[in-house]
């Protein structure tokens, strides 16, 4: 036998291609392999519709995934994002998109704009449609692109179609109607489906919070001799309010309370907002609204809200834009979710 690989040219091949076959063994296939059966998928997920299927099909061929992760990390600033943080078995179904296509890996590398694994619980399909149509229809300041392309204009709908509710100062001529594409439906169906499973057999990771992440209190409330118990978290409420609704509220219902004509109800003077009892509204917040109107539904906001936070928008929408209203306290949102609980 001859073992110079300067003159055995078999040799030499046949060490590289071992050399090559023992390191992608190692490196790729076993710990895939490893982490695949640790792994299974979630056993509450839901399944994605086929709607939602062709959505993300959209999502991956319109390149979302530049700009939007759909990974929790377990660190303390990715709370926002979604309830706990990402365990492998959340992407466990993925599945490939066909023969030649492989599964997309949607996790994402940059967050240019928010984290999309709960974005189902946050917002509704009109707010999708007009923000996909325009971002800046909703969020006046976003960079976000807009895809027109997943609309048409008509002069009048026809039966069957989805009309959007665009603001006039948005649309080439006002009198312009926008439907919803099939591939819009779909991709709406796609964000709409994308909600964070709740674990049940294994134990929730939980978010490490280094001493960098922890933020200074906003303002401390006034001295403890002074001010009850009752005065103290009315300020603390005060103090988050502006920025609760800012996250959670605005993206509808507008910075300046008033809304959208057609699409959302203006919170400034409204009836509902302004009602001696906060119940109404409360119930509104954590259960959602869909009344028979121009309005599309507001989603139900109570899994993704804590009480401090409802009382804190509820107190701040009943107080601001020149309304004027009874404020409400924590334990009163607490009451009204067991109850409105118990009677679903
Ligand atoms: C150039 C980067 C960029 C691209 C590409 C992009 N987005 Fe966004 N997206 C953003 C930014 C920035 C925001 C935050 C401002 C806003 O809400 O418009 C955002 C917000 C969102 C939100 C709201 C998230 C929340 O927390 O409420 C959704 C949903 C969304 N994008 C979906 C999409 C979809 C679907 C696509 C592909 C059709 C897409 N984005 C493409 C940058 C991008
Ligand atoms: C995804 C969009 C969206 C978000 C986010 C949203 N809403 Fe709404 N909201 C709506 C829509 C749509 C309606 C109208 C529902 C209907 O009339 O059927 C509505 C109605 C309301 C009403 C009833 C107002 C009236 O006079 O009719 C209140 C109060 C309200 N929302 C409060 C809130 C608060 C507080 C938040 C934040 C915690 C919030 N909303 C977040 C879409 C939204």
């Amino acid at each position: 036998m001859n073992f110079n690989f300067h003159t055995n040219h078999r040799l030499l091949l046949i060490s590289i291609f071992t050399g090559f076959l023992t390191l992608s063994l190692i490196i790729a296939v076993f710990p895939a392999k490893f982490v695949q059966d640790n792994n299974p998928p979630l056993t509450n997920k839901e399944f994605l519709s086929p709607e939602a299927s062709r959505g993300l099909e959209i999502f991956v061929a319109e390149g979302c995934v530049t700009c939007h992760t759909q990974q929790v990390r377990n660190i303390a600033t990715d709370k926002m994002w979604g309830k706990r943080p990402s365990i492998p078995a959340d992407f466990a179904d993925n599945k490939r998109l066909g023969f030649w296509r492989s599964t997309p890996s949607l996790l994402g590398t940059e967050r240019t704009g928010p984290d999309l694994t709960n974005v189902g619980n946050r917002q509704g399909d009109v707010w999708h449609y007009i923000h996909l149509y325009n971002p800046r229809a909703v969020v006046p300041e976003s960079i976000m692109p807009s895809y027109p392309w997943l609309f048409k204009s008509k002069a009048q709908a026809g039966p069957g179609d989805q009309v959007i509710n665009i603001p006039d100062d948005f649309k080439d001529n006002p009198e312009d109607i926008i439907v919803a594409t099939q591939r819009a439906e779909h991709l709406v169906a796609y964000l709409n489906s994308l909600k964070q499973a709740e674990i049940l057999k294994t134990s929730t990771p939980e978010f490490i919070e280094y001493d960098w992440m922890k933020r200074e209190p906003v303002a401390q409330p006034i001295a403890t001799t002074e001010a009850s118990e009752v005065d103290q978290e009315e300020i603390l409420l005060d103090n988050r309010g502006p920025k609760d609704y800012e996250r959670q509220c605005q993206a509808c219902h507008q910075a300046n309370g008033e809304g959208i004509p057609g699409a959302f109800p203006s919170l400034k003077g409204s009836p509902i907002v302004l009602d001696e009892s906060p119940d109404q509204m409360i119930n509104i917040i954590l259960n959602g609204f869909d009344r028979p109107n121009e309005y599309g539904a507001m989603p139900a906001l109570g899994v993704v809200l804590s009480d401090e936070q409802v009382a804190a928008i509820v107190n701040f929408e009943r107080n601001h834009w020149g309304n004027k209203a009874p404020k409400t306290t924590v334990a009163h949102v607490k009451e009204i979710r067991n109850k409105t609980a118990a009677n679903q």
